[in-house]
């Protein structure tokens, strides 16, 4: 049975990177999003470019019964998934009690219920194989609370203790489960978030998503439990332990407001 690397949010940004990133070492691919036609010129041109075989799937994760059709058809085992790349996220900006809930709720629904429930399918036959490894892509957001992009921090806290609490549960199943903190990586997500990032993109914090997608992979060849791309990024992800909680809120939601696109 052929073994594929499944990764989500795969049309664009830091899951295009990974996706190729990982054809390019040989993986077969079966890259889930919304856009059908993204995902098959996507698919088209990576599998002629490195002669791996690339499934498809368009699947809203926020939508329960695309999501559960998409997980019938990954416990029938009519393929093997041997990596779980849960990508998929987005974030939204602004004062929370002043978003429209509807776009809140997909952010809970995409970057914490889909990952999890992926994970759990996803994860439970792995550990019935004894052999699999997951990686969730949480940000260096996850590290502290952020007002003005509230639900958005604490989804990525979510994401990066799920994933690390997995990691020791899933271990003795022979399950690695890594999880990625990308810091400010150039995307279309700041714009879908509503972010102004020009003074971010003119910054050495800034990275590609290839440069992202490079370090990681070269990560998941060594089982790390985080991952994150880049010394500065490393030093953002470590210096809210050096501050009081009061102090780590306060800064964090200074330099979220500068970064408000209608700011
Ligand atoms: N960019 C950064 O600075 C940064 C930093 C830290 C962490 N991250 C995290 O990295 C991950 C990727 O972000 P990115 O920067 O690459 O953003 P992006 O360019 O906006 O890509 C997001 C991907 O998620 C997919 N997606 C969004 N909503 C979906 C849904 N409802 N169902 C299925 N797929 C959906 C999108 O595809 P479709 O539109 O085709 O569905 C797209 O492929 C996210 O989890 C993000 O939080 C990003």
């Amino acid at each position: 049975m052929s073994r594929y690397a499944l990764v989500t949010g795969a049309t664009s940004g830091i899951g295009l990177a990974l996706a190729e990133a990982l054809a390019r070492r040989g993986r077969n691919l079966l890259l889930v999003a919304r856009h059908r036609e993204a995902l098959e010129a996507i698919a088209a041109e990576l599998a002629q470019r490195f002669s791996v075989e690339v499934l498809i799937r368009a699947c809203d994760l926020s939508k329960p019964i695309q999501l559960t059709g998409l997980l019938m058809e990954l416990e029938e085992g009519t393929y093997s998934i041997d990596l779980l790349v849960n990508n998929a996220g987005l974030g939204t900006s602004g004062a929370f009690v002043a978003q429209d809930w509807l776009q809140e709720q997909q952010l809970i629904e995409v970057n914490m219920l889909a990952l999890a429930r992926l994970c759990h399918s996803v994860g439970n036959v792995m550990a019935g194989q004894g052999n699999g490894q997951i990686l969730n892509v949480a940000s260096v957001a996850a590290f502290q609370p952020g007002a003005w992009m509230a639900n958005y921090y604490a989804s990525k806290a979510y994401v990066l203790h799920l994933s690390e609490a997995l990691r020791e549960e899933l271990k003795e199943h022979g399950v690695g489960v890594s999880v990625l903190c990308p810091g400010p990586t150039r995307s279309a997500f700041f714009r879908k978030a509503a972010l102004d990032d020009r003074r971010l993109a003119s910054s050495k914090l800034m990275m590609s998503a290839e440069e992202v997608a490079l370090a990681t992979v070269r990560a998941l060849d060594k089982n790390r439990a985080i991952i994150i791309p880049g010394w500065r990024n490393r030093l953002l992800a470590f210096s809210p332990k050096l501050a009081p909680r009061w102090l780590v809120r306060k800064i964090s939601a200074r330099i979220n407001r500068r970064f408000l696109a209608h700011h």
